[in-house]
């Protein structure tokens, strides 16, 4: 486990203090979030009192000028996976309350919402503003309600709702494609945008900073323990090695400096992005996503599904598969669905090769 004070104090818990946003209860869209800029973020962030502050500011100002919240952002380009086996899964039906914890682009809630009908009721969370405007392209309607809020914090967003209990909660984890295509948030390895990895921008710490911030022992702890990477001690070595030099601001920075560290070392047979393991990691630090889905398997999915009624997680790593498996286990609260996690059809895989690691769990509550 990490060390005890690895996460800022200012970053843990974060999420459960922060008041939640109901973005829309349609037909409101007109309401949908209101956009922040990029460049007020960095200097609440990093006030203009030193170099990396200015070399942030020289990024974010070659970028393209609107930011990842204002106008309406193009339709989702993100293929949800494994839909059929959701739908068999959560079984929704006419009339039935069901809670999308990881709406993102909608593209499962549409579906879903297309099952329950007009009496039923959807409950779409998303802790990233941008992707809600998404998921408000596919679902409508007075019966939907897109909420800005971790679903960690599901109890408060369903008390807001004056809802005890629903029928269905899906959680499709990770990180969307349409994140991973913008530019200007870091997801992807070639991004110009500063490393910034929060699906909440307004939230906790950008993963720049934690590469600025944290020590040597830190850096390797995280991409140890969240990245599972072989090469954790030597890329965080090089990271403080190179920092003294340059600050590492962006994706393409990090890219670099781990490339340079590890393509050496990696078997020529590996088609990954040497990266891949340490963005992974940076990613669940700058989120606390083991956190926020070990506090939901905890207690939401028992509190809050009635009596048989289904939950089923998509994962996308070992990490979050084994926290899953290991709380579907409970026989004195879940009936369990998937006796072996469900992996996508080869044809689905060709078709969308982003889908190669979805494991799908699902239960039924007791
Ligand atoms: C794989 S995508 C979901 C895609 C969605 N099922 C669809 O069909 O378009 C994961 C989404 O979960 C969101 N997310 C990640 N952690 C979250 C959390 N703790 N609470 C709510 N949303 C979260 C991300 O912002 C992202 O939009």
């Amino acid at each position: 486990m990490l060390p005890e004070g690895m996460i800022p104090r200012s970053c843990r818990g974060i999420w459960f203090l922060k008041p939640i946003r109901i973005i829309a209860t349609f037909p409101a869209l007109g309401n949908i979030c209101s956009g922040f800029s990029l460049s007020d973020r960095f200097c609440s962030a990093a006030p203009l009192r030193d170099l990396r502050s200015l070399a942030l500011l020289s990024i974010l100002h070659s970028m393209p000028s609107s930011s990842p919240s204002d106008s309406t952002p193009p339709l989702s380009v993100h293929l949800p996976v494994l839909m059929r086996e959701v739908l068999r899964a959560i079984n929704p039906q006419p009339g039935q309350i069901i809670v999308d914890g990881t709406a993102g682009g909608g593209g499962h809630s549409r579906e879903i919402l297309k099952r329950i009908g007009e009496t039923g009721t959807l409950i779409g969370l998303d802790r990233d503003p941008m992707m809600l405007k998404l998921a408000a392209q596919k679902v409508q309607g007075e019966n939907v309600h897109l909420v800005q809020a971790s679903y960690a914090l599901l109890p408060q967003v369903l008390e807001d709702l004056g809802i005890a209990q629903v029928d269905g909660i899906l959680l499709d984890l990770g990180l969307s494609s349409d994140q991973l295509a913008d530019r200007r948030r870091g997801f992807g390895f070639a991004a110009e945008g500063p490393l910034d990895l929060r699906f909440d921008t307004t939230a906790g710490e950008p993963a720049w900073q934690l590469l600025e911030r944290l020590n040597e022992e830190e850096l390797a702890t995280i991409f140890m323990e969240f990245g599972e990477e072989r090469f954790a001690t030597q890329i965080a070595a090089r990271i403080v090695e190179t920092r003294k030099r340059k600050p590492i601001l962006t994706a393409q920075d990090l890219t670099t400096v781990v490339t340079a560290e590890v393509s050496s070392k990696r078997s020529a047979r590996s088609d990954r992005q040497p990266a891949t393991r340490v963005f992974q990691a940076l990613r669940i630090a700058a989120n606390e996503e083991l956190g926020q889905l070990e506090v939901f398997l905890k207690s939401h999915l028992q509190d809050f599904l009635k009596t048989g009624g289904r939950g089923a997680i998509i994962s996308f790593h070992s990490l979050e598969d084994r926290l899953v498996k290991n709380a579907f286990r409970d026989k004195h609260r879940f009936r369990l669905l998937t006796p072996k996690p469900v992996i996508p059809a080869a044809v689905e895989q060709r078709a969308n090769p982003r889908s190669r690691s979805a494991k799908l769990r699902a239960v039924e509550r007791l």
